[in-house]
């Protein structure tokens, strides 16, 4: 997004879950701060209030997760689309489809599937907040401890569909039947 230079300040706004769009969003508003840009940076799913006529330009970013943009975001352009419709703003798509989409190591198959996933997600996004960034930029999302577990787990049963806890317990429930029968009935733990 080209923001002209007297424009000041600029939002960054983002929504996390394990705080990977948190450093992202900080890396942007550092490399707006080296040109000179001044910036501030408002996690939308916290208390904090934001004065957004105040800005000139809004950027901001979401990870995905069960194939929706963090709620906290969608809420936020929602209820703010006609002050951010009038300002430039650019959207930036945090997810794992991405990695898997600019993963040169996978077939272009997969990395077609990824990406038709991310865009499906994004134009998803445009749909209910009826906001039209004049620029979108999916960017690559991480595994994490327990977020990859859960993600992977997921995927492994086709169910990206938010039955988590109840999937979570039966997995657990199984794997545990399972140690019993190694352990000749005994739970290992
Ligand atoms: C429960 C769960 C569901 C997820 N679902 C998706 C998904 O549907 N599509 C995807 O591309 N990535 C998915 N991810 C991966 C996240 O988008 C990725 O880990 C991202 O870096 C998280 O960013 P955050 O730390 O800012 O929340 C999921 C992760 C978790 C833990």
């Amino acid at each position: 997004m080209s923001i002209h230079k007297a424009c000041k300040p600029v939002l960054v706004a983002y929504a996390t879950r394990e705080g990977q769009t948190r450093k992202i969003a900080e890396h942007v508003a550092a490399t707006l701060r080296a040109r000179n840009f001044e910036v501030d940076v408002v996690d939308v799913g916290s208390d904090e209030p934001v004065e957004l006529p105040f800005y000139c330009a809004a950027i901001l970013l979401a990870s995905l997760h069960l194939r929706k943009h963090e709620r906290e975001m969608t809420a936020f352009a929602k209820t703010n689309h006609d002050v951010l419709a009038r300002m430039p703003t650019a959207f930036l798509s945090v997810s794992l489809a991405e990695a898997g989409a600019e993963d040169s190591s996978r077939s272009p198959a997969l990395r077609a599937e990824a990406a038709t996933g991310v865009r499906e997600a994004i134009d998803a996004f445009v749909a209910e907040t009826k906001l039209h960034p004049a620029h979108v930029h999916p960017v690559e999302g991480v595994w994490r401890d327990r977020a990859a577990r859960d993600a992977r787990y997921l995927e492994a049963r086709g169910r990206p569909d938010g039955h988590l806890p109840r999937l979570r317990a039966h997995g657990l429930a199984r794997a545990r039947s399972l140690r019993r029968r190694d352990c000749g009935g005994v739970a290992a733990r």
